[in-house]
């Protein structure tokens, strides 16, 4: 196996810290823009740079997943609901993002709930693959980017 070949590691989760929030804020940003064909974002990069480090990090319950000492993906818990969840593009469909919606529900074992945009078939197909039922569509009238979304919700 090369060295630089981090594909065969073992993904590792923990909080995030003060001392990671610049590299959340990458991961964050690499991975809205890659879909941006499935994610509207408001925003420059700068001004979500901002918001990850200043506010998303300190404040709330962030996770993040490593191989190999890299941070390859963030996730936010606020109570039973995942409110972001992101991977970053070059280790997508390698399985990082199963395994860490498996530690979110060893986290929270009663069950989680979620928005997708009902226009992002790639995470809806991944979320439903892995137990979560579509409970309520909206038109996008009530959320930031007026984007029509889907609440998902997993129960054990
Ligand atoms: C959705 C996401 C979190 C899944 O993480 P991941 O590490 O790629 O997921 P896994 O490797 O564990 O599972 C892959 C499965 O997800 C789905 N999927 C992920 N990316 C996909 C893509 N580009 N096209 C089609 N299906 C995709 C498929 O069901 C895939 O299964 P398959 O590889 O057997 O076809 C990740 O793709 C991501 O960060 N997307 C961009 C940000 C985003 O949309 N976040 C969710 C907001 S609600």
């Amino acid at each position: 196996m090369a060295s630089h070949d981090t594909s065969q590691q073992p993904v590792t989760f923990r909080r995030a810290t003060a001392a990671d929030a610049v590299e959340v804020a990458t991961v964050y940003i690499a991975s809205r823009r890659g879909a941006a064909a499935y994610l509207l974002t408001v925003g420059t990069d700068a001004e979500i740079r901002s918001f990850v480090i200043d506010r998303m990090v300190p404040e709330h319950e962030t996770w993040v997943a490593e191989v190999g000492g890299r941070i390859v993906a963030v996730l936010v818990l606020d109570g039973d609901e995942v409110n972001q969840f992101y991977v970053a593009p070059a280790d997508q469909r390698r399985g990082v993002g199963g395994a860490m919606l498996a530690h979110a529900r060893q986290l929270r074992p009663a069950g989680l709930r979620l928005w997708a945009f009902q226009r992002n078939t790639p995470a809806r197909h991944f979320y439903e693959a892995r137990g979560f039922i579509a409970k309520k569509f909206t038109d996008g009238a009530t959320n930031m980017e007026r984007e029509a979304d889907v609440l998902y919700e997993w129960t054990p």
